[in-house]
């Protein structure tokens, strides 16, 4: 059994390189050549810890080659897994025309039977619409099916949760999908869940805006403990204690980003929209969401007054730590909150700042970028967490302050202990507690 890889983005990319490691023949294609240029070489055009590794490992023994012809792809291949990006539009709703191009270009190469295995997170009913357009395009009798398998791997750690999956959900109409798809994912049988395809589909969707909601909730509840005198780090690990809360999505913060539940919490609320159910709980989510940057940017102004001309370091950039990906972080709309406002940043990432440089090319003394954070810090008026990468938990707060201008932190990852922060002689703020 061949199995075709049709996208290589975050999703795509593991996903060849899992099923290829799992012993599998994956074919993986793009129509970005440098990314197929790049992967055919073993080189991966995103960082993820331990994808590069395996990628070479499986190149090296055959299981896995990257192609540039759809085409050829489609013909070689039994199953298709579809992991082609699905942005959002501007109404919120997610825009299916790349897999819709993709269907046309399976439909006009069905040469014998195949399984379209839909993997991208997509709205409910997307399979539908993939049998549809096969069943409009094709050109001869050749039979296929459609199926749902939602991806639900996290950046920073997609090799390991490829690898070793919670569960696997699998969305058929057919027994000859179903006993395709338990096939490839044998290894994990006792994980797997079969379900009808809607149901596949909004599994995934209806995760993710779920894991949102329960950031959000505690968000909002951080704003309550800054007004009393609880800890919003002790509420939640008094929530989490309860078996049927869990302790895991209750760290209060800056907010959820990254390429999935921004979007995947308004495409949700669209396709209810859409059928006539009330959302309005997950606008509230993204509202609540939105507001985390405006509260973390009135604490730097409390904590400084003016911010015009005032040199800040800002700490972390990806939208979470582990990985280069700055989609929806919050770092870029701190960051043009306090440009707004004329401060003068020092940035730094381990792994994100090549990234943020095309977003915000630097221009000193409005953006520099740092080879450290020690020298992010020098002569700042005040530092500020934004991603919670472990490197930061390190720092030495003592070097740190000799070399910062007044000493000052605005931690919104609640990464330091405030008592210790204040014994070193710091101005500490943080989310939710005092
Ligand atoms: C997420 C889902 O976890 C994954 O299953 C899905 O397939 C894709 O979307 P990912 O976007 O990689 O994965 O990140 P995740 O680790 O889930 O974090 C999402 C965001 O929530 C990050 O911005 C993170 O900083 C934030 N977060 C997470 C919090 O603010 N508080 C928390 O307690 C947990």
């Amino acid at each position: 059994m061949k199995i075709g890889v049709i996208g290589t983005g975050y999703v795509g990319l593991v996903t060849a390189v899992g099923l290829a490691d799992m012993g599998h023949r994956v074919l993986g294609t793009d129509i970005v050549a440098e990314k197929i240029d790049k992967a055919s070489q073993g080189i991966c055009h995103i960082y993820e810890p331990g994808l590069e590794e395996l990628l070479k490992k499986n190149l090296k023994n055959g299981n896995l080659s990257f192609h540039h012809n759809l085409d050829e792809t489609i013909i070689a291949s039994d199953v298709l897994f579809v992991c082609v990006n699905t942005p959002q539009r501007e109404d919120g709703s997610a825009d299916m025309s790349y897999v819709e191009g993709v269907s046309r270009r399976i439909a006009e190469n069905l040469n014998s039977y195949k399984l379209v295995v839909e993997k991208s997170t997509v709205p409910v009913k997307t399979s539908m619409w993939i049998k549809k357009v096969l069943t409009l395009y094709k050109k001869n009798d050749t039979s296929f099916d459609v199926a749902s398998n939602p991806e639900f791997l996290r950046e920073g750690s997609a090799v390991y949760d490829f690898l070793n999956p919670d569960r696997i959900i699998i969305g058929v109409e057919t027994e000859r999908a179903k006993d395709i798809l338990i096939r490839i994912y044998d290894k994990f049988r006792d994980r797997i869940l079969v379900t009808n395809i809607d149901t596949a589909e909004l599994i995934k969707h209806a995760s993710n805006s779920f894991l949102a909601t329960k950031i959000s909730f505690i968000n909002l509840i951080s704003e309550l403990c800054e007004k009393t005198e609880a800890d919003v780090e002790l509420v939640a690990k008094g929530m989490g204690l309860d078996p049927r809360i869990g302790p895991h999505f209750l760290r209060a913060g800056l907010g959820y980003g990254g390429s999935c539940f921004p979007k995947d919490v308004r495409a949700l609320t669209r396709i209810g929209e859409d059928l006539g159910v009330d959302f309005s709980l997950l606008k509230e989510v993204d509202r609540i969401n939105t507001r985390c940057i405006r509260v973390f940017v009135e604490k730097v102004k409390k904590a400084l007054w003016i911010l015009k001309d005032k040199k800040i370091a800002v700490l972390g950039l990806s939208f979470k730590p582990e990985t280069d990906d700055i989609r929806n972080a919050p770092s870029i709309h701190v960051i043009e909150e306090l440009q707004r406002e004329g401060a003068h940043l020092c940035l730094y990432d381990p792994k994100a700042m090549d990234k943020m440089k095309r977003l915000f090319p630097e221009k000193s003394p409005q953006v520099i970028y740092s080879s450290s954070p020690y020298e992010a810090v020098q002569g700042a008026n005040a530092m500020l967490i934004v991603t919670e990468w472990h490197e930061f938990k390190e720092l030495n707060l003592e070097k740190v302050k000799k070399s910062m201008a007044n000493p000052i932190i605005i931690d919104g990852r609640n990464l330091y202990n405030p008592e210790k922060a204040r014994e070193l002689g710091f101005e500490y703020y943080s989310i939710g507690r005092k």
